[in-house]
């Protein structure tokens, strides 16, 4: 016998559940907090900006959250699995800031590897994942002939050849010209509509408002939350940098 259950009560939705949970998050390196105790929710299908200045935790709070670094306190939970966990992992892609990619191999042999690591069966996804980022025609070039920008391409395909639904991007567009920028953020976000939850880092403000929500760091902190219009208007500017500048002072007034 199947039991359907009743349709809810008219009127409110219920939220979408987490997909990404970070509880009391710490990082420490001998005595620097790197992530000073962080707690969010994501939700699934938007697009999230970590922003923050160099040395900010931004690395360190995505390997915490990829599994990839151990918290000293707290909890990191990733589609519902506390962090590190290995059945997870297969459903997590990562970009990270300095490109993981193997020099020695060609691009194509690259994607495919990583592939190949995450359990990939579907023989077109590398060919797919070379075509999104616009390297379909460099796929037999050794890595080590590939410029800066065509590496950050390739890392990028490299993290998404399994399909995920859970995306870590670290500072993705360093080095990547402008309309290459423009395509990266573009599939950012046909990714995100098709519910795709996807944090990104950067310490630039310029594509900022290419974020669902921005999430202001600073000294292993989160000071600030919500979408650019609504962190602008909580700071009283239309400067972004002014924002972040401002809710930095608060942080440093309360202490
Ligand atoms: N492996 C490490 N060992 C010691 N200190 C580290 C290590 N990784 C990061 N840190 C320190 O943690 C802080 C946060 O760094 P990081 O997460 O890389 O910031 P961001 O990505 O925002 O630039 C910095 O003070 C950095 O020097
Ligand atoms: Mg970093």
């Amino acid at each position: 016998m199947t039991t359907v259950p009743p349709p809810a009560p008219g009127g409110s939705p219920t939220p979408a559940p987490a997909t990404i949970r970070a509880q009391d998050l710490v990082k420490m390196f001998g005595p620097i907090r790197a992530v000073d105790g962080i707690s969010f929710e994501l939700a699934p299908g938007r697009i999230y900006g970590l922003l923050g200045p160099n040395g900010s935790g931004k690395t360190t709070l995505i390997r915490l959250l990829t599994g990839m670094g151990r918290a000293t306190a707290g909890r990191a939970e990733v589609l519902g699995t506390a962090m590190p966990s290995r059945a997870v992992l297969a459903r997590v892609g990562y970009m990270t800031q300095s490109d993981g990619i193997y020099p020695a191999l060609t691009a194509g042999e690259n994607v495919r590897f990583f592939g190949e690591l995450y359990g990939v069966t579907d023989a077109t996804a590398p060919e797919d994942a070379l075509a999104v980022v616009d390297l379909a025609d460099r796929r037999d070039a050794v890595v080590a002939t590939l410029s800066g920008g065509q590496r950050r391409r390739l890392s990028l395909a490299c993290a998404l050849v399994h399909r995920p639904p859970v995306l870590f991007l670290d500072e993705p567009t360093v080095g990547v010209d402008p309309l290459l920028r423009v395509q990266f953020w573009s599939h950012f976000r046909r990714l995100a509509d098709g519910g795709v939850t996807i944090v990104v880092s950067s310490h630039v403000m310029d594509e900022a408002d290419r974020c669902d929500e921005l999430l202001f760091m600073r000294s292993g902190r989160v000071i600030a939350r919500g979408s650019g219009r609504d962190l602008r208007a909580r700071a009283g500017t239309d400067d972004l940098e002014q924002a972040f500048l401002r809710f930095s002072g608060n942080v440093a007034a309360t202490r």
